[in-house]
């Protein structure tokens, strides 16, 4: 399959048409299409991963699926998304004639949960209204519980710095983190860390001549990252909506951190160049040890804030 599916195309199932494209989902980082949102003749939208079309011609899209189990979908979910209306989308201009509004990429994680943290909030509430504080106050102080937790300052070793062959060179550290919130099950996520073996000058604009201090909800210093260490970790997350970012290469401004979703840019030492970032990236604690083993504390902080608020 070559062609990008272009909006307004007719969709057809295996059995019948079903309506046109009239968004489409990019993936942040690849900014390749991951899904096309169809609307199904005045049965509402959904949502369909590029895995169920077969071919994709000038004005029609033709899907392995038939109409019924597509109807039987969930309808589309706007809010889980956002417009790229601020991204560079030049390529996909082209090939899918799209306008703002409809090229959508995921609603950024990080956001998401705070949105969740907030619907709890309200539901408890509710139901204190509801059926009186006596009944409520288990109920409340069962949801509330996690939101009172400490922070989780425990390190994670996460990689050997053997992998890092340059100064000044972004190098990207996944690992795995458990993750327990309210009501939700247990979950595994995936998640990372940029990690810089800086040059005197970089750690300089990291630091700006002092160590870096690491607290606990209550204020209590957790770690300080001595100036002359010279590694440095900054969170995955972009502290402008949290999205990941990568190091890329710029035409003008060489080697950078660049954010996909709304094109923020920063130098080595996480100092914002461009873009609506509203602080420079997260560092976050780091030691390694005598044989190169490289531990993390996974801390994140409030997106879209001038300064750094912890809230994990
Ligand atoms: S999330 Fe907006 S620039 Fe990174």
């Amino acid at each position: 399959m070559t062609m990008q599916p272009k909006l307004k195309s007719k969709v057809r199932c295996k059995d019948r048409d079903i309506g046109e494209v009239t968004r489409v989902i990019v993936d942040p980082l690849s900014h390749e299409i991951s899904h096309i949102v169809v609307s199904m003749n005045g049965d509402g939208e959904r949502q369909v991963p590029m895995g169920q079309v077969e071919t994709v011609t000038d004005s029609l899209i033709e899907l392995r699926t038939l109409s019924a189990d597509l109807l039987a979908l969930p309808p589309f979910q706007r809010d889980n998304y956002v417009t790229t209306h601020e991204v560079e989308i030049a390529h996909l201009e082209e090939k899918v004639h799209v306008t703002p509004g409809e090229v959508l990429v995921p609603f950024p994680e990080l956001e998401k949960s705070v949105k969740r943290r907030t619907f709890f909030m309200n539901l408890t509430h509710v139901i204190g209204f509801l059926i009186g504080l006596p009944i409520a106050f288990p109920v409340l102080r069962y949801l509330m519980k996690p939101m009172y937790q400490p922070f989780d300052n425990s390190w994670l070793k996460i990689g050997n710095v053997g992998k890092i062959k340059q100064e000044d060179i972004g190098v990207q550290f996944k690992y795995k983190k458990h993750v327990k919130e309210a009501y939700m099950p247990e979950a595994e996520v995936e998640k990372n860390v940029w990690i810089l073996k800086a040059t005197p000058a970089v750690l300089d604009k990291v630091y700006q001549g002092k160590d870096m201090e690491f607290r606990d909800a209550s204020g209590k210093t957790v770690w300080t990252n001595k100036k002359e260490i010279p590694y440095v970790a900054f969170s995955g997350k972009c502290p402008h909506l949290g999205c990941g970012y990568k190091w890329r290469q710029h035409k003008v401004l060489g080697q950078v951190f660049l954010c996909p979703c709304h094109l923020s840019i920063y130098d080595a030492a996480g100092k914002v160049l461009d873009g609506p970032a509203p602080r420079p990236l997260d560092a976050l604690p780091i030691k390694v040890s005598a044989g190169g083993d490289v531990e993390i504390i996974d801390m994140e902080f409030k997106a879209g804030t001038k300064t750094q608020i912890r809230i994990i």
